[in-house]
């Protein structure tokens, strides 16, 4: 049967960006098969160079492309100023967070505004810009993805919408932060701070610029896509109060920076910051690898997932399963969807 092309824009190839590239590469015919769509690279960018593929680019060869540090070898660079304004389907935003988000919310916008669907792995647009985002998206009939933002591979989303769709979430309590975890739980032994972020440098999962991590923006930025997306909420994160780690945070090896979310006769309580957590919670049992939750349904009872290890292989195939989702969702079964790039 005849594939339909979806064209697809790529913001960001590191370490996320790179693993979504091997993954289109290493599963390009279970994809196909299942989506019944060919997947085409028509744009990517890093943060030095914005170029279009004419004529699409293969993922193994853009990944040797970023290999080799400059991907405006083939295709035609964008001049400073310009935009992806020609046509592809969707947008994969695997790019760095920027402080405020405008950058990104600017790009998702004239997206959509343009017809493409977005799906992201980047936590700042949205936990800023929320409602510019979800509201375009509603009067342009486009999609916004985002599984990938929240608790790196862990299903998330996707499964409490696709699965508890009767149910309010009454409670929400996750640990949906690798690295300052793993430097909480490093202090809790004894390891001074510094030490403690170094050893998670050298296993990769902590970025030279660590300070978003542990200053707990990372988290509150996930902490308010999480309140916006589960409990209805229309939070910023610049009026979001939240707590990082401090040198006293740790004094307890059961000390973890948790989110919870509370759905009150009142109100809904959100809160992103240190707890000492009893031995019997279930967030206590997770390795120094591990990422999860715990939600309390109102009629799919209490459910507990959780990852036994997380980075960014795993963030980058929630990328792609957005990525099939989406094409599930916009393209399966209409074929003569042709790629104008
Ligand atoms: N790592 C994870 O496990 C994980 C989990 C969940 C979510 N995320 C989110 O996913 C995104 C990517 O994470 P990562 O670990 O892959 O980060 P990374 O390794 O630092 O890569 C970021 C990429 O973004 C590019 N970039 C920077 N500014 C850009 C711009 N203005 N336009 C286009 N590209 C730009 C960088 O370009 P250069 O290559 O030229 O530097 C790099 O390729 C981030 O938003 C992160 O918060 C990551």
């Amino acid at each position: 049967m005849a594939k339909n092309r979806v064209s697809i824009a790529i913001m960001g190839l590191g370490n996320v960006g790179k693993n979504f590239l091997s993954i289109l590469d290493r599963q390009s015919s279970l994809i196909s098969d299942r989506t019944e769509c060919e997947f085409i690279i028509a744009a990517a960018s890093d943060s030095r160079h914005s170029v279009l593929y004419r004529n699409g680019i293969q993922p193994g060869e853009l990944l040797d492309l970023k290999s080799g540090g400059d991907i405006s070898t083939k295709g035609q660079p964008l001049r400073a100023g310009e935009t992806f304004a020609s046509s592809f389907h969707v947008l994969v935003d695997m790019s760095t967070a920027s402080p405020d988000g405008k950058r990104e919310r600017d790009v998702y916008v004239d997206s959509m505004e343009t017809g493409k669907d977005i799906v992201t792995a980047n936590k700042s647009p949205l936990a800023n810009h929320w409602s510019d985002i979800m509201d375009c998206s509603r009067q342009q009939g486009k999609s916004v993805l985002f599984e990938a933002t929240v608790a790196g591979g862990v299903p998330l989303f996707s499964l409490l919408k696709y699965s508890c769709g009767p149910s309010r979430l009454v409670r929400f309590r996750g640990i949906v932060s690798l690295t300052a975890n793993f430097v909480l739980r490093k202090m809790g032994e004894g390891l001074t701070f510094e030490r403690a972020v170094r050893m998670a440098q050298e296993l990769g999962i902590a970025e030279t610029n660590y300070t978003d991590d542990t200053g707990g923006v990372d988290a509150a930025r996930k902490t308010v896509i999480l309140a916006n997306a589960l409990f209805g909420l229309n939070l910023r994160l610049a009026e979001f109060k939240f707590q990082g780690i401090t040198s006293s945070a740790a004094t307890e090896d059961s000390s973890r920076l948790i989110t919870e979310i509370v759905s009150e006769p009142d109100g809904t309580k959100v809160f992103s910051g240190i707890r000492k957590l009893d031995a019997g919670d279930f967030l206590a049992s997770f390795g120094e690898m591990s990422l999860g939750y715990e939600v309390e349904t109102e009629f799919s009872g209490k459910l507990r997932i959780s990852s036994v290890s997380d980075g960014p292989v795993e963030t980058a195939a929630a990328v792609v399963n957005d990525l099939m989702l989406l094409a599930g969702q916009k393209f399966q079964g209409k074929p003569g969807n042709p790629v104008r790039i």
